[in-house]
């Protein structure tokens, strides 16, 4: 696993089951365009875990990625206190893939200190949020 700058050293437990989660949730992705299934999954200060997967839609712009949909959907049962500590995403191509620049700016509202956990080019990865968007954006 390359780690780039990871500032919260989770337990490799905690990211393993992230990335079970992750996993599990992408067998109910609807992405008949694509066919490229996203699985996320996100954990919470709390503790808790929440997943998406990718919706898309027939007006292509109008898809959500597997990442908003973890974090709408915790958001919506849990309220706007979520704090994210940490997400994985995984595709069912074993290909790269890292958030996307939209969601990279929807992690970093609730976790500006999370911890992102993807396959990169070069093999699993784990990287700061900060370090995917630098200059987020923050209206405070
Ligand atoms: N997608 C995600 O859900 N998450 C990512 O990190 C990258 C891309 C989805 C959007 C679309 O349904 C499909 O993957 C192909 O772009």
């Amino acid at each position: 696993m390359k780690q780039v700058k990871g500032k919260t050293k989770l337990q490799r437990g905690v990211r393993d089951r992230l990335l079970r989660s992750a996993h599990k949730v992408m067998k109910n992705a609807y992405a008949p365009f694509s066919k490229f299934h996203v699985g996320a999954a996100i954990l919470t200060a709390k503790g808790e875990v929440f997943v998406g997967c990718n919706v898309e839609n027939s007006s292509y712009g109008m898809t959500n990625c597997a990442e908003r949909t973890a974090i709408f959907s915790a958001v919506a049962a849990s309220g706007p206190g979520l704090k994210i500590r940490a997400v994985a995403v995984t595709n069912n191509h074993g290909v790269p893939c890292s958030p996307c620049g939209a969601c990279r700016q929807v992690i970093y509202e609730f976790g500006p200190e999370a911890v992102v956990f993807y396959q990169g080019k070069d093999g699993p990865m784990e990287s700061a949020i900060t370090d995917l968007l630098p200059e987020g954006f923050r209206l405070k």
